[in-house]
């Protein structure tokens, strides 16, 4: 996927230290529990790809973007609450799919609450056509927006929206 989005100089988050103008708008990506596994793990719903595979397109398309992606994986809620405090001083968009803590992390939305970056909710399958449990999202009502049911396409269309929402930011 190539980034049709012509980049001005994309608003920073304001918390970070810049080290110039040049320096380019950073993004994180976080996958949570059960995606390392993608590739070996309910085709149907997931597809092929492997998490590193999906990694490799994500960081692609940023730069295509004019941004930097940094990917992180956990099977832990505690790492994954971690890793969002980081993003409230390094980064100027999250990219989220907490897989199954979308249903039952209180933490993560409470962790994810203290940003002021774009947020944006992803999830390979169409959680609405699956099981009861998985309609609802304790996040949903506080992302800037989500995406599910593209399959590995969705980060690629998040980190487009992600940055098409910086540079709207910095033109206001
Ligand atoms: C998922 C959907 C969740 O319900 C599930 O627990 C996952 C992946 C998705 O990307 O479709 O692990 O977040």
């Amino acid at each position: 996927m190539v980034c049709m989005l012509t980049m001005c100089n994309l608003q920073m988050n304001g918390n970070r230290k810049m080290s110039g103008n040049e320096e380019k708008p950073r993004m994180l990506i976080i996958h949570g529990p059960n995606l390392n596994m993608l590739g070996q793990r309910e085709a149907n719903w997931y597809g092929c790809a492997t998490l590193e595979e999906i990694d490799a397109e994500i960081k692609q398309t940023a730069e295509g973007c004019g941004m930097v992606a940094e990917t992180f994986q956990s099977n832990y809620e505690g790492a994954l609450v971690e890793k969002i405090h980081e993003a409230m001083r390094a980064y100027d968009a999250v990219i989220i799919n907490p897989a199954a803590y979308t249903h039952t992390s209180v933490a993560i939305r409470d962790a994810l609450l203290m940003l002021n970056v774009p947020i944006i909710e992803v999830h390979l399958s169409n959680i609405y056509r699956r099981e009861p449990f998985r309609h609802k999202s304790l996040i949903a009502d506080i992302v800037t927006a989500r995406i599910a049911g593209f399959g590995k396409d969705g980060y690629m269309m998040a980190v487009e929206a992600a940055a098409d929402m910086l540079k709207r930011k910095c033109q206001d």
